[in-house]
């Protein structure tokens, strides 16, 4: 299983204050030496937080598998097909939205993501599909041609009791069409502490790609640190 860290969080930090802390790029570094096995970034049209710059030094330093988020967008894309990550996951992307907030509706519009994904496919990059846990979306993404689909767990996390159950199993049931259709499995979105492991626990998981839950226990269980190494540093 591997664990592919999200250090959008932290470039949403450093934009808060448009300066060059905290660096995403010194968070993958950090993250790769706690084990990650991927770095995971979203180059989003706004540039809310990842920065072109970002990506390109990301590209030469991170030595894992790189996985670039993107829209179906000229722009991104044409980004992509140049810096060639180890992995295009291609996800929905509207601005006024807070985070990615659903899965690609590759349905309704199979033919922009069809293109997107015989361009990126014809520069050799892999794709990954962010999709719902829905049936006829995963077959989409089988015949247009997905290395892999992400499955959205935002549902699963955001449920309670006996609807998170249904969820999960809604999930268990695309999982095992993906895998039945040769692509392969990952999941992520709204995973923490306490919920990962049902979904990693899904045979044929291959990847879960995380941030929030990461990057909010590192500010809680870094501060006590910063906070002493402050202390020191006004004390000269
Ligand atoms: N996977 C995808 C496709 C995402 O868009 C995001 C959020 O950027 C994540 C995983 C990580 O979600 P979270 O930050 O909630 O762990």
């Amino acid at each position: 299983m591997e664990l592919g860290v999200n250090v959008d969080h932290v470039a949403t930090l450093r934009q808060a204050r448009r300066t060059y802390e905290p660096d995403p790029v010194s968070a993958a570094a950090l993250a790769v030496l706690g084990g990650a096995d991927g770095i995971t970034v979203h180059l989003r049209e706004d540039r809310r937080h990842i920065q072109d710059r970002d990506l390109e030094i990301l590209k030469q330093t991170v030595f894992v598998k790189l996985n670039l988020e993107l829209a179906c967008n000229q722009d991104v894309l044409a980004i992509a097909c140049r810096l060639r990550p180890d992995q295009a996951t291609l996800v929905p992307e509207r601005r006024e939205e807070v985070t990615t907030e659903g899965g690609l509706d590759v349905v309704r519009f199979r033919e922009q993501v069809s293109r997107a994904v015989t361009l990126l496919r014809d520069a050799s990059i892999p794709v990954s599909l962010f999709l719902d846990p829905d049936m006829e979306a995963v077959e989409v993404a089988a015949e247009i041609g997905a290395a892999a689909v992400e499955l959205h767990t935002g549902q699963y996390a955001h449920a309670r009791g006996a609807a998170r159950e249904i969820e999960l199993r809604k999930l268990q049931t695309a999982a095992r069409r993906i895998l039945d259709l040769g692509m392969a499995l990952h999941a992520g979105h709204g995973l923490n502490y306490q919920n990962v492991f049902s979904i990693a626990s899904i045979p044929g998981m291959r990847e879960l790609n995380i941030g929030h839950a990461i990057i909010s226990r590192a500010v809680l269980v870094g501060l006590e640190r910063a906070v002493r190494e402050m202390k020191s540093a006004i004390q000269g």
